[in-house]
């Protein structure tokens, strides 16, 4: 091994860096106090400002027992909203996506609420003393958008956006992500907790095993990790000498994204923005991931690659090297992570100790005890 791939991390003390005991991943309990203090306190990655362009489109995200439907409004912003009607609670769009036609109405007894969340129209209601429109608009859910990117925020007081990104905007401008076009979307439903999948994708020394294929375009000890920071967990790895790209032949027709320097060109980034996106970034295309939590043992991932429009437009293109690509290596993490979970839910379950190189596992480990003890403090 090229000492470029030398394990020069610190050391550890056993210990002192230790895998979380089984309820964490088991107990539903633990899971819904994670959801308080995490995935409905933070901000979450919903999906892509281009998905929704027009006025009335909208797509609907579950977290856990939230629904929330996320639409362009008629001025043409992005408005979230808790997706139950004001009168008894009937959940309003049943399907994933579409388009509303200027109005979201309540199937039940046909309460109408404007885009912008107003209550517009609330029948039989006129013989109610007291009772004003004004008063029951859509229950609202902050929005944000970064480069693309939507995200959606439960809390009452959610931190600024920014604090969030603590500076991966800057840091990733060069990607130009906002111009990106969806291509291909893939659905999982993994029988594993969220933060299974987090681990799996925060460390690579699994990649010689499990992805022969990536392990042979990309070597597993190239990886250069960023301290773990409050918000996000992330590094980025070589792609070994002659290969273009993540893809199942190594090589790519298309261009690089037109932002990148000449060593970007040769490196993927891989970034966990907490507590539920993923971010591959690749010198010529994106990949995404996000994750939604369903209980404590099943978490849904959405996958999509984007591309550059310049590119999509060339005749015969084909995104189906890098499809391939991930699809199959999704398969081996997704294989990994439910096994993992039922290993850890097993009886015979204590927790184990960490590598050294497994620093950003241990870092989301203390994030979510932190974030959950605070919570109840
Ligand atoms: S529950 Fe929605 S209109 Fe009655
Ligand atoms: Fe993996």
């Amino acid at each position: 091994m090229s000492t470029l791939y030398s394990n020069m991390r610190p050391a550890i003390a056993a210990s002192e860096a230790m895998t979380l005991p089984q309820r964490h991943y088991t107990d539903p309990d633990c899971f819904q106090r994670e959801m308080e203090a995490i995935h409905f306190d933070m901000w979450l990655c919903a999906g892509r400002a281009n998905q929704i362009p027009n006025p009335g489109d909208y797509f609907v995200r579950r977290v856990a027992n939230a629904s929330i439907i996320i639409v362009r409004d008629e001025l043409r912003d992005i408005r979230a909203f808790h997706n139950v009607c004001r009168h008894r609670g009937t959940l309003l769009c049943n399907q994933d996506e579409g388009t509303l036609v200027g109005r979201i109405q309540c199937p039940y007894h046909a309460w109408t609420y404007k885009l912008d969340g107003a209550l517009e129209n609330a029948p039989h209601m006129n013989k109610v003393e007291g009772f004003r429109e004004e008063d029951y608009p859509l229950n609202a859910v902050a929005t944000n958008v970064w480069d693309g990117h939507i995200f959606i925020n439960l809390s009452a007081h959610p931190v600024p956006f920014a604090e969030h990104l603590a500076g991966l905007d800057v840091k990733f401008r060069p990607w130009r992500m906002e111009e990106l076009e969806l291509v291909e979307r893939r659905v999982y439903q993994l029988k594993a907790n969220w933060k299974l999948i987090i681990q799996n994708y925060s460390e690579c020394l699994h990649c010689p095993i499990a992805h022969p294929l990536l392990q042979k375009h990309s070597h597993y000890m190239s990886g250069d990790n960023e301290p773990p920071h409050a918000t996000y967990l992330g590094g980025r790895m070589d792609l070994r000498d002659g290969v273009k790209s993540l893809t199942i032949d190594g090589t790519s027709l298309r261009s690089c994204l037109p932002g990148l320097n000449t060593a970007d060109q040769r490196h993927v980034y891989y970034y966990c923005i907490l507590p539920n996106f993923l971010l591959n970034l690749h010198p010529d295309y994106m990949l995404t991931f996000t994750l939604w939590t369903r209980a404590v043992d099943h978490t849904e991932i959405l996958c999509e690659w984007h591309f550059h429009p310049d590119e999509i437009s060339k005749p015969g293109f084909n995104a189906k090297d890098a499809v391939d690509f991930w699809e199959l290596t999704n398969q081996q993490d997704w294989e990994l992570s439910n096994r993992a979970q039922a290993g850890i839910s097993s009886k015979g379950y204590r927790p184990g100790p960490y590598s050294n190189r497994e620093e950003l596992l241990l870092a989301l480990d203390r994030f979510v005890l932190e974030r959950v003890q605070g919570q109840r403090d």
